[in-house]
């Protein structure tokens, strides 16, 4: 897999450690970000595993970010993306030549977009949670694979939730990735499981020679 962070890469490195062990049945082929020097790739590159930076504001326009992302995701031929903290939202040159999963701090399809925590408790729900879902098109609408509620605490603020949601996120994303590894999937319009069958590999194929 290629993995895709912006920040700490908490997720990704939660990833790297399941990754040692060989059953897990998964690699991290490179580490991908939209900005340099974050410190989840100074972590990546001291695993020695390979990264790349494809700076958003080095590109005229989103079309041609997204392009050039594509690219570098594709010199790597992961079988699957894995989105984990990254902030951009990944257009059809990505999305639709790779597939892509999302990890998402809420249960979908409550609270999508860039301030899921926040708007979780400025809702005042008592719980919350994180979402593991393919991406679509859309910004954090793909069909869901995983979820995991998370109860939202008296006194909570953003970053003490936050954390609470990242300690599950990280289980979620190393047992849902692995799953999904070692059985593949099938996407029946917006229900996911896990195993793979003849018709749903055909499908696949079809779905991406169709895009
Ligand atoms: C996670 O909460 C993830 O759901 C969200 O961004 C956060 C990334 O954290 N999209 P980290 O960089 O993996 O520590």
């Amino acid at each position: 897999m290629v993995v895709l962070i912006s920040g700490a890469g908490s997720n990704m490195a939660a990833l790297l450690e399941a990754c040692s062990d060989p059953e897990y049945g998964a690699q991290i082929v490179a580490v991908g970000s939209d900005r340099a020097g974050t410190a989840g790739q100074k972590l990546a590159a001291e695993a020695g595993v390979p990264t790349f930076v494809v700076p958003f504001r080095e590109y005229t326009d989103r079309s041609e970010w997204d392009r050039a992302m594509s690219d570098r995701i594709a010199d790597h031929t992961p079988d699957l993306v894995v989105s984990a903290g990254f902030m951009r939202i990944l257009g059809p040159a990505v999305v639709g030549r790779h597939p892509a999963v999302n990890i998402h701090p809420a249960l979908l399809p409550s609270f999508p977009g860039a301030r899921a925590v926040r708007d979780a408790l400025a809702h005042g729900v008592r719980l919350t949670g994180t979402t593991i879902h393919f991406l679509d098109e859309g910004v954090d609408s793909g069909p869901i694979i995983a979820q995991m509620g998370v109860p939202v605490e008296d006194g909570d603020d953003e970053a003490r939730l936050h954390e609470r949601i990242k300690h599950v996120e990280r289980r979620m994303l190393v047992d849902t990735v692995g799953r999904l590894a070692r059985q593949g999937w099938t996407i029946e319009g917006r229900h996911v499981r896990f195993g793979r069958t003849e018709d749903s590999v055909t499908d696949a194929t079809e779905k991406k020679e169709n895009r």
